[in-house]
């Protein structure tokens, strides 16, 4: 475990987006991949890296400082069901009928869809019969989609990949990513196939989990591998002028912890939205611009680990059990940060069968199916999904009325 007052070991690094300085301002020590979970035969050494995060002084954007290779992350095992939620699968749906009611009304249109996982939400742009193309590297969530109904190529999006799409399928109305983008360091690629892909008119549309939200809530989980950036409006207007885009709408979410849904177009396009200006004069006000709201939350992300690990550890003594309730990646994050591992935290639930009968990377507690917290309810659960709180609440109501209690760790610890 790292120690509390470390400063970042690596304090700068290049901003990648504007090629500025990043300047680091938390260290969560090295971190596993997060959503590597391990079989428990396994014996070689897991892969590790140092998970630091930075705030670019020239753009704002907020990075990592290390870039994990994606193969590591992405490929035919990865896990993560965009549809094991079923707020997710409702978000998702509406999305569709959204893009399918506006965007997608003219003739013959096209979307492709960014990270399109187990088909969430393209399934419901098949449905309707609309072109469409997902993009994805992770074979095994792209052939649950194919089996939906949804056309998927299994690659990577980058430049390359999208001139071939024109080439062969012509240019698109709308290109879409949901916890994508956020994902991917190589942005100038990016923008350079959104060019070549979108239609002149054409609309590039994101959501990602917003650094405001992350700050507000000290959800220092959601940074992770995976989570390279962490967008705000004004890092995200600087960058999309830096590749010849236009932020022209921005719309607050209240999925996972706290989103914003970016809308970029060609400039003088689209007329940009009042809320885009409201957004902006937001994060002025707060300074987001500056060090300061980012070093009081590495304060407190300090002080929750030192919270957290003083109510397990007493748990412990007094020969509690406590359980874990979601193998999220971001509990990888928690875990390896606060040292947390199966003497502390006995098992965790989960409902994806790609991570039950495995261990969590790094600190190997046992995943196991969900029906284990019920049949053998412990009188603890942490609550790692905490994401997604309003539905596993609604669903988990005999727990707490066994006398069950929740542990919560963002944005304190608190236990009810
Ligand atoms: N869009 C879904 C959602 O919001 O639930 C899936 C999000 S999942 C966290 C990220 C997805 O992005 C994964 O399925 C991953 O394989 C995919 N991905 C990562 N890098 C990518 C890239 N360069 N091009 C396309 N997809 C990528
Ligand atoms: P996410 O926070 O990245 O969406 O991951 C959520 C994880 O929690 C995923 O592994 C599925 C799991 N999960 C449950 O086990 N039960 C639930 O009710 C929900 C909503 C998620
Ligand atoms: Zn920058």
């Amino acid at each position: 475990m790292a120690k509390p007052s470390a400063r970042p070991a690596q304090p700068a690094a290049a901003c990648r987006v504007c090629g500025g300085t990043v300047s680091a301002f938390l260290d969560l020590g090295r971190q596993p991949l997060s959503d590597a979970f391990r079989k428990p035969d396994e014996t070689a050494q897991e892969f590790s890296f140092p998970l630091v995060v930075g705030n670019c002084r020239d753009c704002s954007m907020t990075q990592l400082l290390h870039e994990v290779p994606r193969e590591r992350m992405f490929h035919a095992e990865y896990p993560y069901r965009s549809s094991g939620s079923t707020t997710m699968t409702a978000h998702f749906t509406a999305v569709a009928e959204r893009f399918l009611a506006h965007e997608l009304g003219g003739a013959d249109p096209f979307i492709v869809e960014i990270g399109s996982n187990d088909g969430v939400m393209l399934r419901t742009v098949a449905a309707a019969g609309v072109r469409h193309l997902g993009v994805d590297p992770s074979s095994g969530v792209g052939l649950t989609a194919q089996h939906g109904g949804v056309r998927v190529r299994d690659d990577f999006f980058q430049e390359s990949t999208a001139r071939d799409i024109a080439a062969t399928e012509g240019r698109a109305d709308v290109i879409y990513a949901a916890n994508t983008f956020c994902h991917i360091p190589y942005v100038d690629s990016i923008f350079a196939g959104i060019d070549a892909l979108l239609r002149p008119d054409g609309i590039f549309v994101f959501e990602d989990p917003y650094i405001g939200d992350i700050l507000d809530r000290r959800s220092f989980d959601q940074i992770y591998d995976e989570h390279f950036y962490f967008f705000s409006a004004t890092s995200v207007r600087a960058m999309a002028r830096n590749f010849g885009f236009e932020l022209v709408d921005v719309e607050r979410l209240e999925v996972h912890g706290g989103e914003v849904r970016y809308t970029l177009a060609r400039p003088g396009r689209r007329r940009a939205d009042a809320r885009v200006a409201a957004l902006l004069d937001a994060e002025a006000h707060r300074g987001l611009a500056g060090p300061e709201p980012y070093e009081r939350f590495a304060r407190e992300v300090y002080a929750i680990r030192e919270d957290l690990r003083t109510l397990l550890t007493g748990l412990r003594e007094q020969g509690v059990r406590v359980v874990g309730y979601g193998a999220t990646a971001k509990s990888a994050t928690v875990n390896n940060f606060c040292g947390i591992g199966p003497d502390l935290v006995e098992t965790v639930y989960d409902t994806t069968p790609e991570k039950q009968g495995r261990l969590t990377p790094g600190t190997h507690i046992p995943v196991a199916p969900m029906a284990g917290f019920r049949a053998d309810p412990a009188p603890y659960a942490l609550l790692y999904a905490w994401n997604h709180e309003t539905e596993i609440l609604a669903k988990e109501s005999a727990f707490r009325e066994a006398g069950g209690r929740w542990i919560r760790y963002v944005p304190e610890v608190r236990v009810d």
